[in-house]
């Protein structure tokens, strides 16, 4: 039998982060998602089951990050799937500041939770970054969505060797059908997913079920460390990357 394991999952009540929390509750894990929304936290929860509770917190607050971790208590996986949505656009015409915002919504997120999290962190637990295929993948338009999750999985490998024993690995996803997508009218959404299923070895975009479970392989895999995992139906392929 698995001893139960405390897994947080940082952006747990949408998405990817949702479907992770979801794969770690069905194995009896005690599981603790965050997310800004307590509305969406609650429901979350509900959905998900098992030993799981939502904590609210801003991953933009330093404050909030580290009111979490004072009450946390030793984890032994850590997911970061905190999303931010700036950034993306043809780059003669990107906004610097909304690549900065960027930055901010994702890149900083990520960077402050890891740092604050390691001495909470079971010495041979795991850390889980979520990126996205755009840090590698030649698709145009996402010169910034590439700089700001490139520089993320560039940070993966000397990490994995500066905080071993503790593993540290992301998954960098290809297009996924999540709550994330909401901004983009349906029409045009389907029509999007559409034509990016037509150019995906796979023939279509993923499910957030298919991340959440190369991430918990990458947490249970306990000779996997420094890997970035793309996760993409071979759609960086199809892109003649
Ligand atoms: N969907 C895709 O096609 C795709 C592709 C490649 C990479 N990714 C990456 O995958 C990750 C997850 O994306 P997703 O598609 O699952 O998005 P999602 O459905 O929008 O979920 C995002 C989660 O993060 C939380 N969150 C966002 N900002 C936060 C903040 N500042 N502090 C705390 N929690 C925050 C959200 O809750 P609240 O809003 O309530 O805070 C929610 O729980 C992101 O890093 C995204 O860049 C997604």
């Amino acid at each position: 039998m698995t001893t139960t394991q405390r897994v947080v999952v940082m952006g747990g009540s949408s998405g990817i982060g949702e479907a992770t929390a979801a794969a770690f509750a069905a194995d009896g894990h005690e599981v603790i998602i965050t997310g800004r929304t307590r509305d969406k936290l609650d429901a979350a929860v509900l959905r998900i089951g098992g030993k799981t509770t939502g904590y609210q917190l801003d991953a933009g607050s330093q404050a909030d990050i580290d009111a979490f971790f004072a009450q946390s208590g030793t984890i032994d996986h850590l997911v970061i799937s905190v999303s931010g949505s700036a950034g993306s656009g043809p780059f003669a015409e990107l906004d610097l500041d909304h690549l900065a915002e960027g930055f901010t919504g994702k890149f900083w997120p990520q960077v402050r939770i890891l740092k604050a999290a390691l001495p909470h962190l079971d010495s041979h637990g795991s850390v889980t970054l979520v990126t996205a295929a755009s840090a590698r993948a030649a698709f145009a338009g996402t010169a910034g969505l590439a700089a700001i999750n490139g520089a993320l999985e560039s940070m993966v490998p000397p990490l994995a060797v500066e905080l071993a024993p503790l593993r540290i690995n992301a998954v960098s996803p290809g297009v996924i059908d999540t709550p994330w997508w909401d901004r983009v009218p349906e029409a045009q959404r389907q029509s999007l997913f559409d034509g990016l299923a037509a150019t995906t070895p796979v023939g279509r975009v993923g499910h957030p079920e298919d991340i959440a479970k190369a991430i918990h392989m990458l947490a249970n895999n306990g000779f996997i460390t420094g890997l970035v995992l793309d996760a993409t139906g071979g759609a960086n392929l199809a892109t003649g990357r």
